[in-house]
């Protein structure tokens, strides 16, 4: 394999740079041609594809976003759009494609590789709901923006004798309001992946007061309901009145923290080596803190992402 491709598709992620700059110099390094698409699979299909040198991921690795934009793009779940896209990396002469991305990025690579088109995923994603690995590019600085917003709010929140309800990305999982829920002592993560009655979440908040708790401050997955809607079903147990956050995409910027540029310096040249032993339909990921290569067709068509539930636990047992 010559030269190989690399795009962004998705929502962005923090480390996503850092990603593609891994990519581009281990591919160089190798002596590979590398190429970069604009707007994910929408540049694919366009063919808004051009070559990338050592100097075009310079400066590149402590910013956020992504410097290859990137697109939500649901007409590559089309044959057409498809065979359009693969029309137009024969026609750069790709030969192997790297896709940075979550859920729906992955199933474009899935699809490319059912063509018997050689392609990469590698999880880039705040959400960490992707299968085949333990933590996804982004997840780290994500839990680390939330966390900064929660002590703030502690502050304000314990000032005011008030109680707070954090609304945070994740779409269906849980594991961002988990994690910063753990790390910010939250007195209540309420997610997806977890049964919560309102009655005994309105008891535990009623418990902190009567003990003469400050701040109350209650993490929300927005895969759940609403922050505002969430406040409103909280009132009707009680005297309440809880402010609600909503932190939304301030959590997707910002500088990647040291551990995910780590995690996507080591994702993208493992997915250099891989293409240049051949290997493609892969996904890549890190499970029990090793590098691993799944099958990207086994990984998404069998096997789900789970959070880690004994944190949900472990919550409960020390935060109340
Ligand atoms: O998948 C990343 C994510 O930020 C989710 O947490 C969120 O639900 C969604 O993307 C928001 O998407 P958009 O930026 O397209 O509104």
């Amino acid at each position: 394999m010559k030269r190989i491709a690399i795009l962004t598709s998705g929502g962005d992620s923090p480390g996503m740079n850092a990603a593609i700059r891994s990519v581009v110099r281990k591919g160089i390094f190798e002596g590979l041609e590398i190429y970069g698409v604009n707007y994910g699979f929408a540049g694919l299909v366009a063919g808004d594809i051009r070559k990338l040198e050592i100097d075009d991921v310079g400066d590149k690795i402590q910013r956020g976003g992504t410097f290859l934009y990137s697109a939500r793009y649901p007409e590559f779940a089309t044959l057409e759009g498809q065979l359009k896209g693969i029309e137009q990396l024969k026609k750069f002469g790709i030969e192997g494609l790297v896709v940075i991305g979550g859920d729906g990025s992955y199933h474009g690579a899935l699809a490319l590789t059912k063509h018997g088109y050689p392609a990469i995923g590698l999880p880039g994603t705040i959400d960490n709901d992707i299968p085949g690995t333990d933590f996804t590019i982004g997840f780290d600085t994500a839990i680390n923006t939330v966390l900064e917003s929660v002590d703030r709010i502690r502050d304000t929140a314990t000032s005011h004798v008030r109680t707070f309800v954090i609304e945070v990305m994740g779409r269906g999982a849980g594991d961002i309001a988990l994690w910063s829920g753990v790390a910010g002592g939250a007195d209540e993560i309420i997610i997806p992946e977890h049964h919560f009655d309102m009655a005994a979440v309105a008891q535990r908040v009623k418990n902190g007061r009567d003990r003469g708790k400050k701040h109350c401050l209650i993490i929300l997955a927005e895969g759940v309901m609403g922050g505002n809607e969430f406040a409103q079903e909280l009132a009707k147990y009680g005297d309440f009145h809880a402010r609600v956050t909503v932190l939304g995409h301030v959590v997707r910027g910002g500088a990647p923290s040291a551990r995910d540029r780590v995690l996507a310096s080591k994702f993208g040249a493992y997915a250099v080596e891989l293409l240049q032993a051949g290997r493609g339909g892969l996904c890549i990921g890190i499970v029990n803190n090793k590098m691993v290569a799944t099958d990207i067709v086994d990984t998404l068509e069998n096997h789900k992402h789970r959070p880690d539930l004994s944190l949900y636990k472990l919550n409960q047992e020390i935060s109340f």
